[in-house]
């Protein structure tokens, strides 16, 4: 099949190289002219996608990149894979779901398969994207992207594949398209219960997470181990699933798609009191953290050289959207501290540097990277571990 992607994000260039390496025709559209650039050039800029792959399928002419909105025309299949964020008051922004839905509407005349992979509310295939599209009889199906960058276990083939469509033969399509490249693909009877679960798993998600949250704050004023009591209790071989505590939740997905079931809720009249909880539980965990440093160097962390390691939401991936990090770095230095950072993966952020892993008075542990040393952290005078992999040292 012809594909054409909109967005090349994460999610879109998972897609793109899933399909293209499946024989299909890919072209990746994206407004990003540096990024169009880069993958033209053969240079990938997610984790899970090495160059070489990348490079392979572009001298193949399986792949290549653009920013015409005219590669949309002719195309068997269009697969709308861009940003879902919040708001400034945290309420579901569509704008690009529907700057992607307009540019569909004036570039593509002939029938064509319309896939949205964006994360968003039940009732958005429907109301804002088929709605905006008019005048062709086009098909409409959405397949919400279960992507887990730099999970080397579950990737684009082996996770089930979620399909609901606005018609029997739009489903019939789109099971054609997502067998070509993944193992097991599940039909649901409506876009809107695929696009409901997509928000469910990762409200599940969130709400577990603050849950845990919660409870290693009272464990560790129990004086007991909460990740001791985590690992007992997921010795019960049913009814328990364990989830880690941490310095707060980040990335795209976990502190944000939630937020669009509650939006949802919220217009049919039923409070979303567990996602509201969650979100003030994970969101004060920083706070938490730093509490914790201060009393843990002391009582007083003011004018103390503070090194924080690891600054993206997680280990191995180089994405700081939403990091948790942000807060802990911003709360330490209003207790006075000299804070750094160090992240190799993420090199430069918020106009700071990554610096390079050396003794500091403090070291407070966000997110551990493979190759980050235990050694070259306990050089610290004093250790807090967010993330339960460091031996030996205070933490959560
Ligand atoms: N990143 C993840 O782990 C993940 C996992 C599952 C689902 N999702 C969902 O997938 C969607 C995309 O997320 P992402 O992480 O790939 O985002 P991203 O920010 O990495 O990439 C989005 C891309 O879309 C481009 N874009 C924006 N508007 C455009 C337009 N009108 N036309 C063409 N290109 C446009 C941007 O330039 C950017 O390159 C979101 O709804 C997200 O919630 C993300």
């Amino acid at each position: 099949m012809r594909v054409a992607i909109i967005g090349q994000g994460y999610v879109g260039q998972t897609i793109a190289v899933g399909a293209a390496g499946a024989g299909h025709t890919v072209v990746g559209f994206d407004l990003n002219a540096g990024l169009v650039d880069q993958l033209n050039s053969g240079k990938s800029h997610i984790e899970g996608i090495s160059d070489s792959e990348l490079a392979s399928l572009i001298s193949s002419n399986f792949f290549t990149a653009s920013t015409d909105p005219s590669v949309l025309e002719g195309s068997d299949v269009i697969v709308i894979a861009v940003p879902t964020p919040l708001d400034g008051d945290r309420n579901p922004d569509l704008s690009y779901v529907h700057a992607a839905a307009e540019l569909i509407n004036q570039q593509v005349k002939s029938p064509v398969l319309i896939i949205n992979e964006s994360t968003s509310y039940p009732g958005t295939l429907r109301n804002e994207i088929a709605a905006r599209i008019t005048g062709v009889e086009h098909l409409f199906a959405s397949s919400p992207e279960r992507v887990d960058p730099g999970n080397t276990q579950w990737g684009t083939k082996n996770t089930p594949r979620l399909i609901g469509g606005l018609t029997p033969a739009a489903v019939a399509k789109a099971r054609e398209f997502y067998g070509s490249f993944c193992d097991s693909i599940i039909e649901v009877s409506s876009p809107e219960v695929a696009e409901a679960a997509k928000i469910f798993e990762n409200t599940f998600r969130q709400v577990n997470i603050a849950l845990v949250n919660e409870f290693a704050q009272i464990s560790d004023a129990l004086g007991i181990s909460g990740r001791e009591v985590i690992e007992a209790a997921a010795t019960k071989p049913y009814g328990f699933m364990p989830f880690n505590p941490g310095p707060g939740v980040g990335g795209h997905c976990i502190p944000v798609d939630p937020s669009y079931l509650a939006h949802v809720a919220n217009e049919v009249g039923v409070p979303a009191t567990f996602i509201k909880r969650a979100n003030e539980v994970n969101l004060a965990m920083p706070a938490y953290v730093v509490k914790r440093v201060v009393t843990g160097a002391g009582g007083s962390i003011a004018g103390k050289s503070v090194v924080v390691i690891g600054v993206s939401y997680k280990a191995n991936v180089a994405d700081t959207r939403e990091t948790p990090a942000a807060a802990v770095i911003d709360l330490l230095r209003a207790e006075g501290a000299n804070v750094v950072w160090h992240d190799e993966l993420v090199g430069s952020w918020r106009g700071e540097s990554s610096v390079p892993l050396s003794p500091h008075d403090i070291a407070v542990v966000v997110t551990k990277h493979d190759g980050v040393s235990d050694a070259a952290i306990k050089a610290c005078g004093y250790v807090f571990d967010c993330t339960g992999t460091v031996a030996g040292v205070d933490g959560i």
